[in-house]
């Protein structure tokens, strides 16, 4: 193949990016959104340019209201179909039997059995087949996305991950967001920015890290494992 990694690293508008990227493996570049700021962003970029992305959902269950709500929106305002992968039935039967409901506030390891069976697992199976997974993460937002490139190849998924957002900050996420009229979550006016499941996010204090919010009970280092 082409040398993507290099010319895709320096080049700045996204649109020509993915579309570079939907050239060279058509019907195998899937954008995963949690509908979080950063991925209304991408959605928009994809949407608006009709790039032929493959968009998905991890649905795990345990989402705010408020974020159903705006998958709905979204689906209003730009008419463009995304699938919702949930987590496997039966897996969630056996933790609820054998742990209860809430069982992530007890352990670290019981958060990450949660996380893995939520999110991991479907992840797994929505990146099926797929050889470019576009990701709304940005280095500013924890300290082992600092050094993440805007495009590497993942060896152990077998495909290129695509993190155009990397070097973004903050503020230009908010610009874009608002000039481009972009539908975004009700919770971010209360304090959130974020936000994940319902019982493992809350709004954080002026002065907090952007993901205080996340897991907030925990020490140790916030991830859910969709990117470690
Ligand atoms: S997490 O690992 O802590 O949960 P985070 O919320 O920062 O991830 O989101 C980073 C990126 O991971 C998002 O831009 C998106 O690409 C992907 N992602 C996170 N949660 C989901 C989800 N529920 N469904 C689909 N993609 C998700
Ligand atoms: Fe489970 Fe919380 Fe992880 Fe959601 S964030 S999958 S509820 S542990």
């Amino acid at each position: 193949m082409k040398d993507l990694t290099g010319i895709i690293a320096q080049q700045t508008d996204i649109a020509t990016g993915i579309r570079m990227l939907t050239e060279e493996f058509p019907g195998q570049v899937v954008f995963s959104t949690s509908f979080g700021q950063e991925d209304q962003v991408l959605a928009d970029i994809i949407w608006r340019n009709h790039l032929p992305v493959r968009v998905f959902t991890l649905d795990t269950g345990r989402l705010f209201q408020e974020t159903y709500d705006l998958m709905d929106l979204t689906r209003a305002r730009y008419k463009q179909p995304f699938d919702v992968y949930f987590p496997q039935t039966e897996a969630v039967q056996n933790l609820l039997r054998e742990k209860g409901t809430n069982s992530f506030y007890d352990s670290v390891e019981n958060r990450k059995e949660c996380c893995h069976i939520r999110k991991v697992e479907p992840l797994g199976r929505a990146l099926q087949g797929a050889k470019v997974w576009i990701t709304g993460l940005r280095a500013e937002q924890s300290e082992n996305r600092h050094d993440m490139p805007v495009l590497e190849w993942d060896g152990h998924r077998g495909l290129y991950k695509y993190n155009p957002l990397i070097r973004w900050s903050f503020e230009e996420m908010i610009a874009y967001l608002k000039a481009n009229n972009v539908p975004y979550n009700k919770l971010h006016d209360k304090g959130f920015i974020s936000i994940g499941c319902a019982p493992c996010t809350r709004a954080i204090e002026p002065g907090e890290h952007p993901r205080a919010g996340r897991w907030w009970w925990e020490l140790s280092k916030k991830e859910c494992g969709l990117h470690s």
